[in-house]
């Protein structure tokens, strides 16, 4: 823990509950700061695993106020005790770090674990990853990533939670609890990243207001109301107001009206960046436009600690403005220093680890029940580069993941099997490699096998952040190796291993099962094995809708109906060569049993009893709630598990509704047979959205509601919202 030692930040640091450094001491704190010191607490710089001693020099004069990408505690502690012992008013620094799926135990991508549709899940994995973090003298993270993603191009689409809001927010929540017991966190990038123009990355967002109200926002705002002690400005424009400048943005919105009273930090150099965005003509013109917007931390661009001194001086930056934006600083430093980090226990998180990628692989296809394979299959042939790949499963952001850590596809499959069956492994091809010279190999073990394992996908860094892919199907010659082992007649499976949706039509159309595995972390190799054999009965659904072509990009399963929605008619919104639909729907993903569901019953939470059990519209008044109640049944041989998902449609508003808006889910273990009568429940506000006014609105009118497997699939009941 950090442990200043000067009476007053004692005080201010150590002895006060979370973020309630009472205003007084903060403001007898900020008498004391000469401008130049306080410019120094806005100022944030990266280091290259332990700080520089050039950045050690500006800790010692005051003028840093939190480093990033220092880790270990030996060098934390090295420059906090410069920071805290020799420098003018010894307050402490914050450490920040991009611990996104874990820190030294790296779990799923955040894309995968949404697919389990967990929250549990995601807020223990954010704990641990915490744990771990604050273990190594880390306390604030930059995550989670809360962007809403409905173009697969975006490289960034791994980091976050998918094309859902309602999933997204949840999730962000979650992970916010998780992360915040041991280190502060942010919700990141504020906002609208995830609707960078054509899936480029740093590319400018032009969205309708109500667009990012309904879509964008809301996980942002969940993270609000869950403690996130910061936000982070993102690199975009939206409608050309760049996120890093933006009034209303970071202040009337996130100040104002969501009552924010954290940290905002910018994203890297995103404040230098107004210049070529082109709303700044200099660099104190940029720190001026981005401080007074609302971003109290300059991220790497040193601009607020260099060049506004002059401008509050002369009085274009009001002196109030830096003082409130210290103050956010401070507090934050506050609390952290009231955090109690829990200590990781390694082997419970190791264990955390292999669930999370158990419940995030996602079975996409299944043909004849080819899955899951017999263990005592005598020849099983493994095959692709990342069949036995140590690197690609940490995916992208694996911080301090080691890839000696990971146990791969080809090591999970060979501890399973007994001794008599003989796997033959080879690699076929490499990841973008042109070179075909492998494939002979690849398929004299696949001639001689039972059955062919074929681990393809992308290289780790193909997402993350500046990879942006303007081709959505596997890299390099892995389709012609796909192709080449198919053509042996031995059946295959193929294990999928990639950080966004893939757009892979051939395979859909001949390979008979194909699993998603997305990044699963250290554990991908036990989790992958063990579904392969049936251990484990899959039950990951997809957060991110598969097209079927590039040209259906953007296609996310909550869109509007149009006014002449696809159908058999030409002068409908359709394509005249690709399906509108497609491949697999947000919310899909198939299990080695079956699942039926019936009896859809709903009625007003509000009238209990059985009234609106019988015939007549169920009524629903502006506060009530509707308890959606079905059966779901497991009707094949083996205990699973569903995601029972609760869609609603409203269909006839002032605003033209989506099609479909998940509102409710549940995951529900079944054994074979087993029925069960479960519950959703759906609170009339959670059908609200932004009117012709911009202004939150539950509606009168009639509404759908479905309960199914999927976003397409389901039963569906009628019920109306009344006012009295
Ligand atoms: C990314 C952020 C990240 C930051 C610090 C930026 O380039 O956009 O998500 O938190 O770097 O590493």
């Amino acid at each position: 823990m950090l442990r200043p030692r000067h009476s007053l930040l004692t005080a201010l640091f150590v002895l006060l509950p979370v973020g309630a450094a009472p205003a007084q001491n903060l403001d007898s704190l900020l008498a004391r700061m000469t401008l130049e010191e306080k410019l120094g607490q806005l100022n944030l710089l990266s280091a290259g695993g332990k700080a520089s001693p050039e950045q050690t020099a500006l800790v010692r004069r005051g003028l840093v106020g939190g480093l990033f990408n220092v880790i270990g505690t030996e060098n934390t502690r090295a420059v906090d005790r410069v920071a805290t012992t020799e420098s003018r008013l010894k307050i402490p620094l914050l450490f920040g770090l991009d611990v996104i799926h874990g820190f030294r135990t790296i779990f799923p991508i955040p894309l995968a674990e949404a697919g389990a549709f967990d929250p549990e899940l995601a807020e223990a994995t954010a704990r641990a990853a915490g744990r771990e973090a604050a273990a190594a003298g880390i306390n604030w993270t930059y995550a989670p990533m809360v962007d809403i993603a409905r173009d697969p191009r975006w490289g960034r689409i791994a980091e976050g939670s998918g094309e859902d809001t309602y999933l997204g927010s949840l999730l962000a929540a979650a992970r916010v609890r998780g992360f915040q017991e041991s280190i502060l966190a942010t919700a990141k990038h504020f906002a609208a990243y995830g609707a960078a123009e054509g899936g480029r990355d740093y590319n400018s967002a032009d969205i309708s207001p109500r667009t990012l109200r309904e879509v964008y926002l809301p996980p942002f705002k969940a993270a609000v109301d869950a403690g996130v002690a910061t936000l982070m400005s993102a690199f975009n424009d939206i409608g050309g107001v760049p996120a890093s400048g933006n009034a209303w943005l970071t202040d009337t919105l996130l100040r104002r009206e969501w009552r924010f009273n954290g940290m905002v930090v910018s994203d890297w150099t995103s404040v230098a960046e107004l210049i070529p965005h082109g709303i700044a003509g200099s660099r104190e013109e940029a720190g001026r436009r981005a401080l007074t917007a609302g971003v109290d931390m300059d991220m790497q661009s040193s601009i607020y600690v260099e060049t506004l001194a002059p401008l509050v001086q002369g009085g274009r930056i009001p002196m109030a403005v830096v003082d409130e934006a210290v103050r956010r600083v401070l507090r934050a430093k506050a609390r952290v220093a009231a955090l109690k980090p829990v200590l990781p226990n390694p082997v419970e998180i190791r264990a955390l680890a292999r669930r999370a990628a158990r419940e995030s692989i996602v079975l996409l296809k299944n043909d004849r029940s080819l899955l899951p394979l017999d263990r005592a299959t005598p020849v099983i042939a493994v095959i692709g580069p990342l069949a036995d790949n140590q690197l690609d499963p940490l995916g992208p952001w694996h911080t301090d993941g080691k890839p000696e850590d990971v146990v791969t596809v080809l090591q999970g499959i060979k501890t399973r099997v007994p001794s008599g069956t003989q796997v033959l492994y080879a690699q076929g091809a490499g990841i973008e490699d042109p070179s075909t010279a492998g494939f002979a190999e690849a398929v004299a073990a696949a001639q001689r096998a039972k059955v062919a394992i074929l681990v393809l996908g992308e290289r780790h860094d193909m997402s993350g952040e500046a990879a942006s892919r303007a081709y959505l199907g596997l890299p390099g010659v892995q389709q012609q190796l796909l192709e080449a082992v198919a053509a042996t007649g031995t059946p295959i499976v193929l294990v999928l291993m990639n950080g966004r949706p893939l757009i892979l039509e051939w395979a859909a159309e001949h390979v008979p099962a194909i699993v998603e595995d997305w990044y699963l972390g250290v554990e991908s190799g036990n989790a992958t094995a063990e579904v392969l054999f049936g251990e484990v009965n899959p039950s990951g659904r997809l957060a991110v809708t598969f097209p079927r072509a590039l040209g259906q990009i953007p296609l996310y399963y909550n869109h509007r109906n149009t006014g002449r929605p696809p159908a058999a008619d030409k002068f409908t919104s359709k394509y005249i060569d690709a399906p509108v639909t497609p491949r697999y729907p947000f919310g899909y993903g198939l299990s080695y049993t079956t699942f039926t569901y019936r009896d859809l019953r709903i009625a007003s939470r509000t009238t209990v009893g059985s009234r609106d059990l019988q015939a007549g519209p169920v009524r629903l008044g502006p506060t009530d709630t509707l308890s959606v109640v079905v059966t779901v049944t497991n009707t094949g041989t083996r205990e699973g598990t569903e995601v029972a998902q609760l869609y609603v449609r409203d269909e006839v508003a002032s605003v033209a509704r989506p099609v479909r808006e998940l509102r409710g889910f549940r995951r529900v273990t079944l054994k074979p047979g087993e029925a069960r009568r479960i519950e959703l429940l759906l609170a009339a506000r959670d059908l609200a959205f932004y009117g012709l006014d911009m202004k939150a609105v539950v509606e009168a009118g009639t509404f759908r509601v479905f309960v199914g497997p999927n976003s397409i699939e389901g039963l569906e009941a009628t019920f109306e919202v009344a006012y009295p």
